[in-house]
């Protein structure tokens, strides 16, 4: 059996890298696509329903997958630095790259509201950490400046190799259920995301879409049609940052699920050609009904995710019960982000069900009996 050592190497064929451009990997992919037992029998409902944990990638989340395919690219054209504007998980993954590849990696926070985890990555992996005062779109707009006159390579979103990178999750799952699934469920915030899968799916397909097309010279790669399904795309944002529910930018947008707290997003065109060419919809879920998902999920199938990613699972749950999302239908939600990248946000609740006790056997033994399930 081979090693495996990363997506650039497992799928090169399929992505638009000079042959000669050496992998900058952390072992990312291979994420698990879990199948949630026990709350669909708690709900009632008969869908297979599977969550795709992104949180289990070597930082954290689904952006190590945009990340070895973008800083491979970038340190290929010869860049001596990367930076990016994040709320939190962009900066972790740039971080951890850069170390891997030897190069500076500069990261523009906003101002607080950034989980603490994910700062403590970026600090940890020596990033040069720079706090905009202001949100995450100031800080996007910033980078987009200081990338026409400095000598750094922009590695959000907007660097097309992030979404080639991120657009094997699709081909993980279709190769895992042997098809694709009936409806794709994803957290939105700068939508470059959900515009990574449908490409993955599309090209799976032998098609292409807006966001593949958009880039520009790329090297020719693989796309035979392997399936002649795709699914359903359904991205679901935080009420107070909803830019595609409001119909454009949302000037001040608040959301305790920090990493989509974005109100002008870079992918607006590709995300809004997927909501048409897939027949999906967006649709909002609240701050309360985003966490009590985390919990909920956390509670009943033993997957810990952030905020943001419970997002995804909070609208789909609340789809199928209303029957949007077909009975008996295949439904895969995206789960982008680690829980532990963010503990404060559940411990503020969470002390309260702390048990102190004397120490003492008959102490223990007491709690014990009064609290076995
Ligand atoms: N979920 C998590 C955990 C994220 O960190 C992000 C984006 C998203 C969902 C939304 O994905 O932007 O592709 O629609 N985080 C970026 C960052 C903005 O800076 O880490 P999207």
């Amino acid at each position: 059996m081979t090693r495996y050592t990363g997506l650039v190497d497992h799928y090169r064929h399929r992505l638009p890298l000079a042959p000669e451009a050496r992998p900058i990997s952390l072992g990312e992919g291979r994420t698990p696509l879990i199948r949630l037992q026990n709350l669909p029998s708690k709900l009632g409902f008969e869908n297979e329903l599977y969550v795709k944990f992104e949180g289990l990638n070597p930082t954290g989340s689904f952006k190590d997958r945009g990340m070895t395919v973008a800083v491979t690219q970038a340190v290929h054209e010869g860049a001596r630095a990367i930076i990016c504007a994040s709320t939190g998980n962009t900066s972790a993954a740039a971080a951890a790259y850069a170390v891997r590849a030897g190069i500076t990696a500069f990261v523009l926070i906003p101002e607080g509201k950034i989980a603490l985890g994910k700062l403590a990555q970026a600090v940890v992996h020596g990033a040069v950490v720079i706090q905009v005062l202001g949100n995450f779109d100031d800080g996007m707009r910033l980078v987009k400046e200081v990338g026409q006159t400095t000598p750094v390579s922009i590695v959000n979103s907007i660097n097309p190799y992030r979404l080639q990178g991120q657009k094997t999750a699709a081909f993980e799952i279709v190769e895992e259920l042997g098809r694709a699934p009936d409806y794709h469920c994803l957290p939105v915030g700068n939508a470059g995301n959900i515009s990574a899968y449908w490409m993955g799916y599309s090209e799976l397909t032998g098609r292409t879409t807006l966001a593949s097309r958009a880039f520009g010279d790329a090297p020719a790669y693989d796309r035979t049609a392997v399936t002649d399904t795709r699914p359903v795309m359904v991205g679901y944002q935080a009420s107070g940052a909803a830019p595609f529910l409001r119909g454009g930018p949302v000037k001040v947008p608040e959301t305790v699920a920090t990493a989509i707290r974005i109100g002008d997003p870079q992918s607006w065109d590709f995300a809004w050609a997927v909501h048409e060419e897939s027949g999906g919809w967006f649709d909002e879920c609240d701050d309360d009904q985003i966490l009590a998902t985390q919990k909920l999920l956390a509670e009943t199938e033993g997957v810990f995710c952030e905020p943001a990613s419970a997002a995804s699972l909070c609208g789909a749950l609340r789809d199928i019960r209303s029957g949007r999302i077909a009975a008996g239908t295949t439904v895969v939600c995206t789960l982008t982000g680690n829980g532990l990248k963010d503990p404060d946000i559940v411990m503020k609740k969470g002390l309260a069900g702390l048990i102190q006790v004397p120490a003492e056997r008959s102490a223990v033994e007491k709690c014990l009996t009064e609290r076995m399930r």
